[in-house]
């Protein structure tokens, strides 16, 4: 039995960007899980709760949304396409028609700014497409065509230059503040113009919270423990070096548990001030009434079926290569076959042969 995280608390309103840094192995993507409700072994314990209630099955999954590191996005299809689809499967048809599901495709593209890029296909290592921060952006904006209120991004910057890592999380932030959501991401390492973006940081080693709260008064709270800053540093690089664990060094499991008690002996001080962290939510109400949380899928098999056998059919009709190698390989096959059972008598052979044919035809189309 292993214990991969211990002692977290923390809180997210509407409208605020929350990071979970901590360097790799610090227990970052299981923090994200749990919160997320997609853990899918060991155990939990302590409370999560959502507008000041537990979270519910039934609702939860059309309230968050989870954007994962490695995005599966269909390279034959353009951005529009992606973000149409997204908001065919996920807005239930009972309340949304086709044109509102295509205006609030388009209403995320311009959002996220991805104007310029919506016509362009996705592209994969084979043909190049959009751009890495294009291609995130879109994947961001599949989960985003279901207005959900918690969105949750596990390393959304990772393989991104500087730029595009900025515009990602400027355009989520902006999104957020726009429609009153909770972001929830983890990164590994924000410049220091991605870092001043966030609302709070959690700042997470060896599972355990180091410090929660914003950026400035995470390098207020090491300043008072003998760690000041040094100048024209990176604070978030500065973090890491403060949360990075070297396992060589016999100092290092003391330095870091010291880390630890003393985000605890600031936990306390704070519940005694004000209440501020006393766990409760103010609950605004910036949502659209058809926006209610709905359980279970948005629209029926069916529906669903139809809009996944249209994008597959668009996703293979585009693929060139592929098409003219199925045609090939039909043709090919064709002639095979039809010259090895080329004209044959109607005789007992005849007829064992035609019964060959029968059984042969079958299997090979099965396996194809
Ligand atoms: N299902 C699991 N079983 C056992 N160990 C796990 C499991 N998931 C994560 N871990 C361990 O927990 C630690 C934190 O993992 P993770 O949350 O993925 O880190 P991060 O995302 O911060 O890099 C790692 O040491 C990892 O090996
Ligand atoms: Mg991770």
């Amino acid at each position: 039995m292993r214990t991969i995280l211990d002692n977290i608390t923390g809180e997210a309103r509407r409208g605020e960007l929350v990071a979970i840094l901590g360097s790799s192995g610090a227990g970052k993507s299981t923090l994200l899980n749990c919160l997320s409700g997609r853990l899918n072994t060991g155990t939990l314990t302590g409370s999560i709760t959502f507008a000041g209630r537990r979270r519910e099955r039934s609702t939860w999954k059309s309230v968050s949304a989870f954007v994962e590191q490695d995005d599966a996005l269909y390279p034959n299809m353009t951005v529009r396409e992606t973000l149409r689809t997204a908001a065919y499967l996920r807005l239930p048809s009972s309340r949304y028609t086709r044109d509102e599901k295509n205006a609030q495709a388009e209403a995320i593209i311009k959002s996220l700014r991805l104007t310029k890029a919506a016509d362009t296909r996705i592209g994969d290592g084979l043909k190049r497409g959009v751009s890495g921060g294009e291609r995130k952006r879109a994947a961001i904006g599949q989960e985003l065509v279901g207005s959900p209120d918690v969105l949750f991004l596990d390393e959304p910057t990772s393989g991104l230059d500087s730029n595009s890592a900025y515009a990602v999380i400027e355009n989520v932030r902006s999104e957020a503040v726009r429609t009153g959501r909770v972001v929830v991401l983890t990164i590994h390492q924000p410049s220091i113009e991605v870092l001043y973006l966030f609302s709070k940081v959690v700042l997470l080693s060896e599972g355990a919270t180091v410090f929660f709260g914003p950026p400035d008064d995470a390098l207020a709270h090491f300043e008072q423990l003998g760690l000041p800053c040094p100048p024209k540093r990176n604070p978030a690089d500065f973090f890491l070096d403060i949360l990075t664990i070297d396992h060589d060094l016999e100092s290092e499991p003391a330095r870091i548990r010291a880390l630890h008690d003393a985000y605890r002996g600031l936990e306390k001080e704070r519940k005694l001030e004000s209440g501020a962290f006393s766990g409760e939510i103010e609950d605004v109400d910036v949502f659209d009434a058809r926006e209610e949380p709905l359980g279970g899928w948005a629209n029926s098999w069916w529906e669903e079926t139809g809009i996944l056998y249209r994008r597959a059919w668009t996703e293979i009709f585009r693929n060139r290569p592929l098409i003219i190698a199925e045609f090939a390989q039909t043709i090919i096959v064709m002639l095979v076959m039809g010259l090895a059972f080329l004209r044959l008598d109607n005789d007992t052979r005849g007829i064992q042969n035609r019964a060959g044919i029968l059984f042969f035809w079958p299997i090979n189309q099965v396996s194809l």
